[in-house]
């Protein structure tokens, strides 16, 4: 229903529905520090559920080959995911003393417990390569949600260049004749490195604010846990073929996967 049929005004107020949006904000200590923790926590989700809409499109658009419109958004990805990772040093002008003053009546509340996070992550293909116990969890904690996604970024994406009939190696290699697809996997590439990056920094700034052998308020040791999540891409293939590259112009690679 439109704001007129509505029998209301169309303005800004309306069109951002800013009364639903500005009342979110429950702080549950009293302490003024929380309202900057809150508020970073409510950009993060509002940026995720974007990041959701967009990649539901991109989806779409890589299965009709639509590659330049599928490139132009998983560019923004990237910058959104850029913006994601600004955020820290922001948090981190709480000061860890702050944080303590306030932090135990968060009592069970963690960043572990976003659903979107984690549809975000699963939408991208980390069901496809961070291995069974991943996948075991996510199902314990959210059932039903790694089905929601059937069709995921990764799978679309692989399928291009199948399609096309060309390994990344030949699109590389041949990258100005091949460009949109030579675009397609630096943009995927760097929607890996910079969700890595957020991981990583998300670790360095939970370091300064609760110490490096804490236990998080969802409930694990998060020196164990984070870092074990560090260790997870999207798209391996994209890092793994790079190395390829090295060999083919003479030089040396250690045996292994990344
Ligand atoms: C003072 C600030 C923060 C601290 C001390 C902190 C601490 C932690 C810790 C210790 C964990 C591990 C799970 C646990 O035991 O709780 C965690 C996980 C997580 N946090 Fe934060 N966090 C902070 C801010 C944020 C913000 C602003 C977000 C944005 C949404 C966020 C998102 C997440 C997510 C998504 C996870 C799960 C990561 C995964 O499972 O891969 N955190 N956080």
């Amino acid at each position: 229903m439109s704001a007129a049929e509505d029998g209301q005004r169309f303005d800004y107020v309306h069109h951002l529905q800013l009364d639903k949006l500005l009342t979110a904000m429950r702080p549950v200590s009293g302490h003024p520090e929380e309202h900057l923790f809150v508020t970073v926590h409510h950009a993060l989700e509002i940026w995720f559920k974007h990041i959701l809409f967009d990649l539901g499109r991109i989806v779409t658009l890589l299965d009709a080959d639509d590659l330049h419109q599928a490139n132009w958004l998983m560019r923004r990805i990237g910058e959104i995911l850029k913006l994601a990772e600004a955020h820290w040093t922001v948090l981190e002008t709480m000061s860890a003393a702050d944080f303590a003053e306030f932090r135990g009546q968060l009592t069970g509340a963690s960043g572990l417990q976003s659903r979107q996070f984690r549809q975000v992550e699963v939408m991208i293909g980390l069901c496809e390569t961070a291995g069974e116990a991943y996948c075991a969890r996510t199902e314990k904690l959210w059932p039903g949600l790694i089905a929601e996604y059937p069709r995921t970024l990764r799978g679309a994406f692989f399928d291009v260049y199948k399609r096309h009939g060309l390994s990344l190696l030949d699109v590389y290699r041949d990258r100005w004749t091949h460009h949109a697809l030579f675009q397609l996997a630096e943009n995927a590439f760097e929607i890996d490195r910079r969700f890595q990056s957020w991981r990583h920094n998300h670790i360095l700034m939970v370091r300064r604010q609760i110490g490096i052998r804490a236990r998080g308020t969802g409930g694990t040791f998060f020196k164990d846990y984070l870092a074990a999540t560090t260790a997870y891409y999207f798209f391996p293939e994209l890092f793994e073929f790079r190395n390829d590259l090295t060999v083919a112009a003479g030089g040396e690679v250690m045996p292994g996967e990344a």
